[in-house]
């Protein structure tokens, strides 16, 4: 098989739908809702594009299950149905072509920055690391109530999710977020029924899948992006990620996304000199964790993180290690990346590292996404994205905006 017809097969989800070839976008915060975290026309047409580019399956930025704890200004929050018709072209737009749009939800707890909250929560009140606690505070450790509440709202968000017309939902586990904080042995210390051993930290995202389920119907998608480490002393193992997978595909899952990395090591955004040779010919970072997956339980997995040629990705295939190719940054350049692919074209694709030289904002990555960040957001105003745009203006633009809109999210939350 060539590339082409390798990445064009069908793929069936253990819930009995089928998605139309095997690329996925996977997530990118989008930051394009309002001020006031509400939806907008510029998300329908950025996910039309991205739809009419091919990609067989489009997961949403994340968006937040609760208004008082968000990871960046202007994310949508979702916690009611207040943007039903908005939400409902949202999910219109993503599947123009056939694909399906899954909804990505997220709790930031810890990584959610001072500017936007001043009580963040944690499963327990570890600080981040010194360079860090500029921007994000030291979190307090969430009461008993606090984490029910939470699970629930996880369930609610996906209920509207389907209401809007939304294939499925997948779990942000990964990066860092307050998902990956009760999984990590680092974050979490809790001696409670949530935390102490590998079993009771894994609970918190296990009663997050039961609500999900139980809020919506049999034949809606539920998946999860996990990180296959912290890659962080005394954080989340291989080992403890191989047996939640185990356990959620025992639970029937429907898609596991293997990531890593954290805000303290963001792994899962490295340029294409920072990783070893090993991984640079097989191009994506976390493939040979997908084989280690593969060897014990068939859930239908999607690696992402690093994809760059056709035929990386077809081989990627090929070889079992996944089943879908995730793709982010190559398609905040190249919207219509698949589509080319599955026409036959050998494709490599434009994305370059974006650094700045100062190591705080290289280590975070910060001006590498604020450069992608603003490509999104040109797609949303209907323009194309400019492969040549310069990266200290990116940032220079986002940092600006991040503090305006951060002082004006304060200010309506009456602080
Ligand atoms: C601008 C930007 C925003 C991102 N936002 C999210 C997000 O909301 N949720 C998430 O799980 N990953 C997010 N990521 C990480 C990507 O989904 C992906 O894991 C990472 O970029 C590696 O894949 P790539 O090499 O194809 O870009 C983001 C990445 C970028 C560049």
């Amino acid at each position: 098989m060539n590339p082409a017809q390798t990445l064009a097969q069908p793929l069936k989800l253990p819930n009995g739908s089928e998605l139309p070839n095997r690329f996925a976008k996977s997530a990118m915060s989008e930051t394009l809702g309002t001020i006031d975290n509400r939806v907008t026309e510029d998300l329908v047409t950025l996910y039309r594009t991205w739809a009419n580019g091919g990609t067989g399956l489009s997961i949403t930025g994340n968006v937040m299950i609760d208004r008082r704890h968000i990871g960046e200004p202007q994310n949508v929050v979702l916690e009611d149905d207040r943007d039903m018709e908005l939400l409902k072209a949202w999910a219109a737009s993503g599947k123009v072509e056939g694909g399906q749009i899954w909804m990505q939800l997220n709790h930031p707890g810890k990584q959610s920055p001072k500017m936007l909250n001043r009580d963040p929560v944690s499963p327990s009140a570890v600080p981040f690391r010194k360079e860090l606690r500029g921007m994000f505070a030291t979190p307090r450790a969430l009461s008993g109530p606090e984490v029910e509440d939470i699970v629930a709202r996880f369930a609610r968000s996906a209920e509207l999710a389907e209401k809007a017309g939304f294939d499925g939902v997948q779990i942000h586990g990964a990066h860092g977020y307050l998902v990956s904080q009760f999984l990590s042995p680092h974050h979490n210390q809790r001696t409670d029924e949530w935390g102490g051993t590998p079993e009771k930290r894994m609970r918190f995202v296990l009663e997050i899948y039961r609500a999900i389920r139980a809020a919506t119907s049999d034949g809606f998608n539920v998946g999860i992006k996990l990180n296959s480490a912290d890659f962080q002393r005394g954080g989340f193992t291989e080992e403890e990620s191989l047996s939640v997978i185990e356990v959620l595909s025992a639970e029937g899952i429907d898609l596991v996304e293997i990531s890593g990395g954290n805000y303290e090591n963001p792994a899962m955004a490295k340029g294409d000199g920072q990783v070893k040779a090993s991984t640079r010919a097989r191009e994506a970072y976390f493939l040979e964790f997908a084989e280690k997956v593969r060897a014990r339980v068939s859930v239908p997995l999607m690696v992402t993180g690093g994809f760059r040629t056709s035929e990386g990705m077809a081989e990627a295939i090929e070889s079992g290690a996944t089943d879908l190719v995730g793709l982010a940054r190559p398609l905040a350049v190249e919207p219509d990346l698949p589509k080319r692919v599955l026409a036959g074209e050998s494709i490599t694709s434009a994305v370059r590292p974006i650094r700045t030289g100062i190591r705080l904002v290289d280590n975070m990555a910060l001006m590498e996404v604020s450069w992608y960040t603003r490509q999104l957001g040109r797609m949303g105003k209907g323009k194309a994205p400019r492969k040549h745009d310069r990266g200290l203006l990116s940032l220079m633009e986002v940092l600006g905006v991040m503090t305006t809109r951060g002082v004006r999210t304060r200010l309506r939350a009456g602080e």
